[in-house]
């Protein structure tokens, strides 16, 4: 969706669609200047059209404008007390739905001014801007969307200017994500999400490149005991984004496993392709950072990932395995395909050491166990800090990317002792399969530091059409992220 403009007048001469928003009660439209406009021309219809208006109803109808024919769009924002941003932004998904398929038009969109949501119009463009994201990179025959054009009529043009110029950016970082997830396994490979991450030098981000030597000096056994099945190379990324002076960094840790096909405890193969998706914490990662620096957001950010392949050969790994971590912290690899806690295991370490973060967030596509517990709708938050947890549950609810957070009671840590090592990678029998597999990490972040785990393990990816993505990558988490650091970890631009 390119050429989204914003203006206090409308060009009615010029577009095909009109796009009203209105709640519930039908008020809203009413305090538009368009009642005037549509009052001459549809009093009836559009008082048919605003009547029983629930959230995300929309009804659209023809009418014949100038001796054009224009079609109004009538779409519900449900109650006024309840908008929001999250609620405009899915709104703008639907919005998004029904127009998507209309040939070739212009399409304006009026957006009344919601009482305290002043960037309404902005909201609900960034909702269409994400909704409008396809890959079509291997078909032959593309169809994308066809809209032209999208002109928004707002009283606060500034104000939705500037939203939306920074929303932009936001879904510019959730569309690298989406597109590095969707990518197959056989095009992002370990290489290729390091160049991924290198682009980001372009922005002003410097990017380290630790390889399989670096890894073995610096001692990350877990992590390279996870590669060593693979032909393909392994690697730990840094790239540290720097706009401030003395501030340490907060830290970013990715699970980039780019397919697991679960080691010598190999994976059913009905729906194994889907693993592809596994790098899905190193993509956010490095989607994140790009949005900030797009924005050039006042902060200072430090992305890590751990990079590799958990395939099979007569060098993988065997369960039953002991391993000495980078924390000197003894594994015993109980289950060869719980490769992700054992990757993390080092890169957490790792980042602890050589960054002295404020507070580290880990993403991770870490268990199926996650979207037995939560499904499609919430990822699993794990913290060993109440205030982190708090500023994440309320950048949470304000984006729309929902968490829930779940125990890591030391009570649970008897489950990951090993007979014959420190730790084991596995829980015992099936219960609590993605709380053990958090306490497993905990090990590995120390006592002091600030850290906080989401396991997105079913909110990356959905067989199901979404509000705001369609079938596959949902690209969650940047959003998150972006409203996360920009309210609790950076200088606000005004200062
Ligand atoms: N990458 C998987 C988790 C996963 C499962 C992600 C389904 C997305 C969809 C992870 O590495 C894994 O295999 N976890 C195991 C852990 C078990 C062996 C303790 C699992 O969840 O089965
Ligand atoms: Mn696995
Ligand atoms: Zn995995």
């Amino acid at each position: 969706m390119k050429n989204v403009t914003f203006s206090e007048t409308l060009k009615l001469d010029l577009v095909d669609s009109i796009i009203v928003v209105a709640y519930e009660d039908g008020r809203g439209f009413a305090e538009d200047k368009l009642r005037e406009v549509f009052d001459k021309v549809l009093p009836k219809r559009m008082q048919e059209a605003t009547k029983d208006l629930g959230y995300a109803k929309i009804e659209s109808f023809d009418i014949s404008l100038s001796g054009r024919v224009v079609e109004i769009v009538v779409a519900g924002a449900g109650r006024k007390d309840m908008a929001s941003r999250a609620s405009m932004e899915k709104l703008g998904g639907y919005i998004f739905n029904h127009i998507r398929s209309k040939d070739a038009h212009v399409c304006l969109m009026n957006s009344v001014e919601m009482v305290g949501i002043e960037a309404a119009s902005a909201y609900l463009a960034s909702g269409i801007l994400l909704k409008s994201w396809i890959f079509d990179k291997y078909k032959t025959a593309k169809k994308p969307p066809k809209i032209k054009s999208m002109e928004c009529q707002t009283s606060y043009t500034e104000i939705n200017r500037n939203a939306f110029e920074d929303l932009s950016k936001v879904a510019e970082g959730v569309f690298a994500v989406r597109s590095m997830v969707t990518e197959p396994a056989n095009v992002m490979t370990p290489e290729q999400i390091v160049e991924e991450a290198v682009k980001l030098k372009k922005l002003g981000v410097k990017v380290t490149v630790l390889d399989a030597k670096d890894l073995a000096k610096l001692e990350m056994n877990a992590l390279l005991a996870v590669a060593q099945g693979s032909d393909r190379n392994s690697y730990v990324v840094a790239m540290e984004y720097k706009a401030e002076k003395d501030m340490p960094p907060v830290a970013l840790v990715g699970k980039g496993i780019t397919f697991d096909a679960g080691g010598l405890s190999l994976k059913p193969s009905k729906d194994m392709w889907r693993m592809k998706m596994d790098m899905t914490g190193a993509a956010v990662v490095i989607g994140t950072l790009k949005t900030l620096a797009l924005k050039k957001s006042r902060t200072n950010v430090v992305g890590v990932i751990g990079i590799a392949e958990n395939v099979i050969s007569g060098r993988a790994q065997r369960p039953g395995d002991v391993v000495v971590s980078m924390s000197k912290k003894t594994i015993e690899v109980d289950n060869t395909d719980a490769e992700g806690r054992l990757i993390l295991a080092d890169v957490l370490w790792y980042t602890k050491e050589r960054f002295s973060p404020q507070a580290i967030v880990d993403f991770a596509t870490l268990t199926g166990a996650i979207q037995i517990a939560l499904g499609h709708e919430y990822a699993g938050l794990f913290s060993n800090s109440d205030e982190l947890s708090s500023q994440l549950m309320a950048s949470s609810e304000y984006v729309g990317e929902k968490l829930w957070r779940l125990p890591l009671h030391p009570s649970y840590a008897s489950d990951i002792k090993s007979d014959i090592a420190d730790v084991k990678n596995t829980g015992c029998g099936r219960g609590a399969g993605s709380i053990t597999a958090a306490m497993f990490l905990k090990e590995f972040v120390g006592e002091g530091t600030k850290w906080a785990h989401l396991d997105i393990a079913a909110t990356e990816w959905d067989d199901k059409v979404r509000a705001l993505s369609g079938k596959g990558a949902t690209g969650f988490g940047v959003r998150l992220m972006d409203d996360f650091i920009e309210k609790h970890y950076s200088r606000s631009k005004g200062d």
